[in-house]
């Protein structure tokens, strides 16, 4: 689903309005940076500033609940994703037996962090203020028009898709669309589930399904930016909140505070299945800790495990109990894997971990997330910016599979977004 508010576009001749744009930066955006302001810039026209747009900028992401209500949907899409949560052959009887399960604890966690995820609200802002920067910096393929399609809660892949076509991108007109992570770290289980299903729309809305072509003249040409864990600008976003908050721990004890830097975590089949996610998320952390000068001794740990299988640990929950229990009471938690406040942050460890595994201990501490900040913005737009002027489908390691992959709908999604540029692997049986 668009969130743009404007009116469809189907002529795709952009009227000119006035718009709320960002100023440009005047120092180097991740030194010392002034806080951007908000300025009334002249109106954009696709004849007098573009020769490539408009183009659309869609951020993938899981999504969450925006309401109670809407848990049930939400966790039922989750356990049907054999991407996600690999549950065998059983999948479709166990699915939707665990997430009817799990349902009513789901929305009394929904319920105490206000009612709903705010990640929604987070992705729109964040994806709008990106576009309104790439106006300014990228005026050859502007305007960008702000998109958010989620995985499993609205508005989904084929929501979005179908506003794409609304608003004039594709169904004979052409354009282009840049399918934009809002995972740093690339997983076969996200990002690649993600793919999987923008793919999956693609094709029912665009081709096969609606025209019996497979690349029909006139179709959305997309690009993919499928991971960016060591951006400059995404480490120096992290690291500033990481800084303001060791600047809460008095003088003397602030360089023994443990940093435990917290990821969702994957089940051990998927890990030994070749998946990239954990090498991504421990390069973040290096980046960071970098850009830190090893100030503090840190340690990365993961959450968020469901069901009786083995998970990739150590635990975020048992790192901290383990860590209280021995006298290390100074900790600060800083979710290294998400852009913004979801239910992992939000209920996980703010009340879960610090309220209960920590009570008592005011030194166990979390990191802000990314959320609106401005350094995480100017990098989004940063790394767009780059994508667009590359010219590239998506990144070298996309094309390749993981060692154990058996998926058909892996080959021919990466197929399809990786072309030309990738020789990919079939698969072995
Ligand atoms: Fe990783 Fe298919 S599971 S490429």
């Amino acid at each position: 689903m668009s969130i743009r508010t404007s009116a469809a576009h189907l002529s795709r001749q952009i009227q000119p309005r006035p718009a709320l744009r960002l100023a440009p930066r005047l120092i180097s955006p991740y030194g010392v940076q002034k806080s951007p302001m908000a300025t009334v810039a002249p109106p954009v026209t696709q004849d007098s500033t573009s020769k490539k747009g408009p183009t659309a900028m869609v951020f993938l992401n899981m999504g969450g609940p925006s309401s109670t209500d809407e848990v049930g949907d939400f966790l039922s899409r989750l356990f049907a994703d054999a991407d996600l949560i690999p549950l065998g052959r059983l999948q479709s009887y166990l699915g939707p037996l665990i997430s009817r399960r799990r349902t009513p604890k789901i929305q009394q966690q929904y319920a105490a962090i206000g009612g709903g995820s705010p990640i929604r609200k987070w992705s729109e802002y964040q994806c709008t203020e990106m576009c309104k920067i790439l106006d300014k910096i990228s005026p050859e393929t502007a305007p960008h028009r702000p998109y958010v399609a989620f995985r499993y809660a609205d508005p989904l892949t084929e929501h979005m898709y179908e506003q794409l076509l609304k608003d004039g991108f594709g169904g004979g007109n052409g354009g282009r669309a840049v399918a934009f992570t809002q995972y740093p770290q690339y997983s076969c289980s996200t990002t690649g589930s993600s793919l999987n299903e923008l793919w999956k729309w693609r094709n029912r809305l665009e081709s096969k399904k609606s025209t019996g072509e497979t690349h029909p003249s006139g179709a959305i040409t997309w690009s993919v930016i499928d991971r960016w864990p060591t951006h400059p600008g995404l480490i120096e976003a992290f690291a500033r909140n990481i800084e303001a908050k060791l600047a809460e721990y008095p003088e003397e004890r602030r360089k023994d505070v443990v940093l435990l830097f917290s990821a969702h975590s994957l089940p051990m089949s998927v890990v030994n299945r070749g998946d990239p996610y954990p090498a991504e998320v421990a390069a973040t952390v290096y980046a960071v800790m970098q850009r830190l000068k090893f100030s503090n001794p840190y340690r990365l740990c993961w959450q968020s495990q469901v069901g009786p299988s083995a998970w990739l640990g150590a635990q975020t929950s048992d790192t901290v109990r383990s860590y209280v229990e021995r006298g290390q009471t100074d900790l600060v938690l800083v979710p290294i894997a998400f852009t913004s406040d979801h239910i992992e942050t939000l209920y996980e460890i703010d009340k879960e971990v610090m309220h209960e595994d920590a009570k008592g201990h005011p030194g166990v501490k979390r990191a802000e997330s990314l959320n609106g900040n401005p350094v995480f913005i100017q990098a989004l737009a940063d790394i767009a910016h780059a994508h667009l002027q590359s010219g590239d489908s998506c990144s070298r390691q996309m094309g390749l599979r993981c060692q154990g992959c058996k998926s058909e709908r892996c080959l021919e999604q990466k197929k399809f977004f990786a072309g030309e540029q990738a020789k990919i692997l079939p698969t072995v049986r």
